[in-house]
């Protein structure tokens, strides 16, 4: 079977670059891409490329090159469904915040609002691809709701988890590790649309790095994969801690330690915590389903991942009161990045968020500079934690668009965020501007430490 057209349900950080990479490698196949947020659809068909809603490297130029040509975004969902064989749904998974499951499994009302549009609208055969990343047997319970509430027609179900990093993620989306695809090989039905999506991809990827499965072990490798390097980044960072009190220094040890083949020197960068939409979630979900199978100890030991993620970002922010004498009300503290790391402007869950509300518990004014995140966004995170009134986070949290106003006159600075430009900036300047001692909390260990102490500022790394 040959595909000749696609349909994506959710422009996100998903959809939006994956497709654009697949209409760039397959220009006989019409991709488009749908989403209920119309100004999101606007945004994605602005002739002014740098005002696309996501922002990811050499994303423009894939867009560019596709948009018009055989890549379309639009909110007529009804008629790409109708038009396309082949669906993706990448539509947010968010952990749910009510009733059972609450802050632990995943929310899946929009992924099953899809699959009910996709059942109604379908009077062809079609394909539906599962790209969101999703608890095991998700599949099944898509498979469920369009054999019983459709127009009789087939659907093979597939799971494609995406593996892309935000900031790399056409690079990701150009060289794969790996493609995963997860179908029914029993049958015959099941066979071609695996195949079909196969040879989407082989547009580009190499057959030796297309692995296909089953379903479920598709659905799980997806949760697997991101349990181990959340895993890695915890495991660094519990450690970085017994540094400190130790006289060790984690860079050190991380570098010793990477050396050896078998562990590998990736996801071994200390930090303040990390973030994003996947790491929290996915595990979350991982310790969800185990718990609910009656699998305790594997549930635990995967949650504790996730509470000594919680430790880091905490201590960060209790180093900072206790560093600047346990007061810092009404003390001005700037924070360097909001978002949850360097080259995206994405901020789901990102460690500022809440180091910034533990600060801002203690009445401290912060003001954040960040090149990519916008104010709006900031006050929406905050907000979202519910822990104060609108009005008191707009009080407390000030957003700066020049780093070095952001700085003035402050009692801190904290990197929040790994983004290149911070090693650059002039810090003679900068400590001349600021009150006295002159501190700054690297929580990404970016910054030069010996130019920094040189020039008179008091540096507290991570783990060193
Ligand atoms: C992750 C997975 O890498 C990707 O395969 C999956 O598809 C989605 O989730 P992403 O969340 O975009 O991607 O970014 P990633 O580079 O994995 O970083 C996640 C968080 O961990 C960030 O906050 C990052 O700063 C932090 N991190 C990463 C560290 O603190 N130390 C490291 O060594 C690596
Ligand atoms: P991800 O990081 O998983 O891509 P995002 O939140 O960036 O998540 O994107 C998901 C997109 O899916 C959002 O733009 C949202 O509006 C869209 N969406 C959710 N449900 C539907 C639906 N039923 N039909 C169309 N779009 C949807």
């Amino acid at each position: 079977m040959k595909i000749k057209s696609i349909c994506c349900i959710g422009a996100g950080y998903v959809g939006g670059p994956t497709m654009a990479v697949i209409a760039q490698k397959n220009p006989n196949i019409k991709v488009t891409v749908v989403d209920l947020n119309a100004q999101r659809i606007v945004d994605w068909n602005n002739k002014d490329l740098s005002k696309l809603p996501i922002y990811e490297p050499g994303l423009d130029d894939v867009v560019a090159e596709a948009r018009g040509r055989n890549l379309f975004f639009s909110t007529k969902v009804d008629e790409a469904i109708d038009q396309a064989q082949m669906i993706f749904i990448s539509v947010n998974t968010p952990t749910k915040t009510y009733g059972a499951g609450k802050g632990m499994a995943a929310d899946l009302k929009y992924v099953e609002l899809c699959a009910r549009q996709i059942a109604k609208v379908a009077t062809r055969d079609k394909i539906v691809v599962e790209k969101s990343t999703l608890p095991v047997k998700t599949a099944e319970a898509i498979q469920n709701i369009l054999d019983n509430t459709g127009n009789g027609v087939d659907f093979q179900i597939l799971s494609n988890p995406e593996f892309l990093a935000e900031g790399t993620a056409m690079r990701d989306l150009a060289v794969p590790d790996r493609v995963l695809i997860g179908g029914d090989s029993t049958t015959s039905k099941g066979q071609e649309a695996i195949q079909a999506l196969v040879e989407i991809y082989a547009s580009w990827v190499p057959k030796e790095n297309i692995l296909t499965t089953n379903v479920w072990s598709s659905e799980l490798s997806k949760l697997t994969a991101n349990a181990f390097l959340a895993q890695r980044v915890s495991s660094i960072n519990s450690l970085s801690e017994l540094c400190e009190v130790t006289g060790a220094n984690i860079q050190e040890v991380a570098k010793a330690i990477g050396m050896d083949s078998r562990i590998g020197s990736k996801f071994l960068q200390v930090s303040v915590g990390f973030g994003g939409s996947c790491f929290q979630k996915d595990i979350l979900n991982l310790v969800y389903i185990a718990k609910s199978l009656g699998l305790n100890e594997v549930a635990d030991y995967w949650h504790q991942v996730i509470l000594m993620n919680n430790h880091q970002r905490e201590r960060f922010a209790k180093k900072i009161i206790k560093t600047l004498y346990s007061t810092i009300s009404g003390k001005t503290i700037a924070f360097l990045g909001w978002a949850f790391k360097k080259d995206t402007n994405d901020t789901r869950e990102s460690a500022a968020i809440y180091v910034a509300d533990s600060l801002m518990d203690e009445q401290a004014i912060i003001k954040v500079y960040d090149p990519k995140v916008t104010s709006t966004q900031m006050q929406l995170d905050l907000n979202y934690l519910n822990t104060r009134s609108e009005s008191e986070n707009i009080k407390y949290l000030k957003t700066q668009i020049d780093p070095y106003t952001a700085m003035d006159g402050a009692h801190a600075i904290a990197v929040l965020t790994e983004w290149d430009e911070f090693k650059s900036y002039d810090w003679k300047r900068i400590y001349k501007n600021m009150q006295k001692p002159a501190f700054i909390f690297d929580g990404r260990n970016v910054l030069d430490r010996q130019i920094l102490e040189n020039i008179g500022f008091i540096y507290k790394g991570i783990g060193y």
